[in-house]
């Protein structure tokens, strides 16, 4: 038991460390590799979305207290503004 919660503290290390900003792999199991799905069936298609709205839509999780948001704040809090702002510039179009 022991080693298995040093070995994932080690691998979230290892994760945190190369993921500066945004890590879109932890994105894709709702969103689709490419964004190109509905998340959870409900969300808008992010890929169909412009760099801007997504960049708000980010943003604004951080501090959403809407329920059928809550799913989206523990994917942005621990980023900073800037962080989501340069990763919507790389989603979307
Ligand atoms: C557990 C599933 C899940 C994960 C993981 C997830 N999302 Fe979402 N996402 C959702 C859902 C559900 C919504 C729709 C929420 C709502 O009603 O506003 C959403 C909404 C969004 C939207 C706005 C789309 C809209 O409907 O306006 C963006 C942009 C987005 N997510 C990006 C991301 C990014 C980037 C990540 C990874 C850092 C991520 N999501 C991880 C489920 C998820």
């Amino acid at each position: 038991m022991k080693k298995i919660v040093l070995t994932s503290i080690v691998a979230l290390a290892a994760s945190t460390a190369l993921m500066a900003g945004v890590n879109p792999a932890v994105c894709a199991g709702c969103h689709g590799q490419n964004f190109e799905k509905k998340a959870l069936g409900r969300s808008d298609i992010v890929a169909n979305m412009t760099h801007k709205e997504i960049a708000s839509a980010l943003i604004a999780y951080k501090t959403t207290t809407e329920s059928d948001e809550l799913v989206m704040k523990p994917q942005v809090s621990r980023y900073s503004d800037a962080d989501l702002k340069a990763f919507a510039q790389t989603i979307g179009k």
